[in-house]
């Protein structure tokens, strides 16, 4: 069995994430043996290197560093501002812009300069954009985050975050760090910032694709972003997170010899991809070793059982070539369909497919045909919800499947508190109606559609908003269009056959 830095040495650094348990086990040997670089999990995030205002915690860190000196491995900084895991302090405690800049600017200056020169890049700035833009792209200032940092500080804080890491270390490769970069609005967001910020001399040096996928993302979401992020002269990209978790697994006790197939040819499909980026790519780093220690271990996303033995997975990404040889992919199947019967419910179907890093949400869905009228039932199953949780809608009603939006063709969301929102040209006679449910809410709703003939085919596509307790998109789960371009293009939405 070969070491993976070995297999990607001509390509770009390796690396896997360090917990303070790991030293002295088999598992931190074998993370050592593998790999180049090591990112720390969770343990140099603002809320654990400075738990309390000016009480800074460096055992642990220290530690990590130990470990990689020992073992010959580099470190990767992870992070330095974020909404996550982040201080208390700044909400108790700051409540000016000056404030809030000076305790970036102090929380920065301790950590990184303690390190300073033993940690090769830096997650500077973590997941600063919004997901589900809908409006110009290139009005990046407007897509991002509302974080504490943006409300306090203002939009430059991007900048002065940069600027400040730029002084303290001048030899730090700087990243921009974010998830979801394969949807084409949120890079585009990244991409336009980046460009913008390095443009104007600020010290971005590099973008992050945290890579947190699953089974059924696209390759080709990821390759669009790779190519739209080259366009920045000069940028640097690593895959800073990477895990693919295998859509449908969460009730499994283990992976099915298919389930683990699948995967591996998904890894095996991103490998060949990085290969043939590798003059950008400076670093592949996976998020997690084994699938019993993965923040998503009920989905199986690692490339070692819990048992530390390899999967199929680790085979694919050794020699994705020989792999995809040994087990070609199957042809890629259609999109999803359920029946909506006349004056009947058809059978159900599920808006379940997590397609974000953190996971949320889900919705059962049914539909039936009266009266002039489609209608959908969505129950959300949530845990917790809140007023701007909401249902997204997208039709394409004659079912043509066009490239851009045409008069058939409709994108709008109802919130749990049937608050209706239409994205483009609205829908007349839609009627909507909402309630809470045990197990979350439910949404109900009637399109108009006259002249249906049985065998119709109407576009869907369903997707469920779930946020944080501070009112951030916690997920986005969706029923068949893993590509994020709904808001845009009706050719992947799945469908609804009437009869
Ligand atoms: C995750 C860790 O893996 C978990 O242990 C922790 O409970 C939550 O954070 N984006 C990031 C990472 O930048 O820091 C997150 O890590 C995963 C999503």
């Amino acid at each position: 069995m070969g070491l993976l830095k070995d297999a990607y040495q001509d390509y770009f650094k390796m690396g896997n994430i360090y917990t303070p348990k790991d030293p002295g086990t088999k598992k931190g040997e074998a993370i050592a043996r593998h790999f180049d670089i090591i990112t720390p999990e969770n343990i140099m995030k603002p809320a654990l290197m400075q738990p309390k205002k000016e009480e800074y915690l460096f055992d642990l860190a220290d530690g990590m560093f130990e470990f990689a000196k020992a073992k010959h491995l580099e470190v990767a900084g992870h992070t330095l501002v974020w909404h996550q895991q982040s201080l208390k302090w700044l909400e108790d405690h700051a409540s000016t812009r000056e404030e809030a800049i000076a305790f970036m600017k102090k929380h920065m200056e301790t950590v990184m300069g303690r390190y300073k020169g033993q940690i090769a890049a830096w997650d500077v700035v973590n997941e600063a954009i919004k997901d589900d833009i809908r409006t110009d792209t290139s009005n990046w200032r407007e897509h991002l985050r509302e974080s504490k940092w943006l409300r306090l500080i203002g939009d430059d804080y991007i900048k002065i975050a940069f600027e400040l890491a730029h002084e303290i270390d001048q030899e730090a490769v700087l990243y921009y760090n974010d998830y979801n970069l394969n949807y084409s609005n949120k890079a585009e967001a990244t991409y336009y910032m980046v460009k913008e910020l390095r443009e104007a001399g600020v010290p971005i040096h590099g973008i992050g694709m945290q890579g947190h996928y699953h089974t059924n993302t696209p390759l080709s979401t990821v390759e669009n972003s790779i190519q739209l992020f080259s366009k920045i002269p000069g940028i640097k990209l690593s895959f800073t997170e990477l895990d693919i978790t295998v859509t449908g697994s969460e009730k499994n006790e283990e992976l099915t010899e298919e389930q683990s197939i699948l995967q591996a040819q998904k890894y095996a499909g991103f490998f060949q991809l990085f290969k043939s980026h590798s003059r950008l790519i400076e670093r592949v780093t996976f998020w997690g070793f084994d699938d019993a220690s993965s923040w998503r271990g009920d989905r199986f996303p690692n490339l070692w059982n819990h048992d530390l033995s390899p999967k199929h997975s680790f085979e694919a990404v050794m020699d994705p070539e020989g792999f995809l040889a040994k087990y070609p992919p199957a042809a890629p199947t259609g999109p999803k369909q359920a029946v909506a019967g006349f004056n009947a419910w058809g059978e159900a179907f599920e808006a379940s497919l997590q397609t974000t890093a953190w996971e949320g949400a889900t919705a059962t869905a049914m539909a039936k045909y009266n009266d002039g009228a489609l209608t959908l039932k969505v129950d959300v199953h949530a845990n917790q919800v809140h007023a701007n949780d909401y249902v997204t809608v997208y039709l394409d009603l004659l079912g043509n499947k066009s490239e851009t939006y045409g008069a058939d063709d409709f994108h709008f969301t109802v919130t749990s508190e049937n608050i209706v929102e239409f994205h483009g040209q609205s829908l007349d006679g839609l009627k909507t109606s909402t309630q809470m449910t045990g197990s979350g809410y439910e949404v109900q709703l009637e399109i108009p559609l006259s002249q249906v003939e049985k065998g119709q085919v109407i576009g869907l596509e369903l997707q469920v908003k779930d946020c944080d307790p501070d009112g951030f998109t916690q997920s986005v789960a969706k029923w068949n269009d893993a590509s994020g371009d709904s808001y845009k293009t009706t050719a992947n939405f799945g469908e609804i056959i009437l009869g």
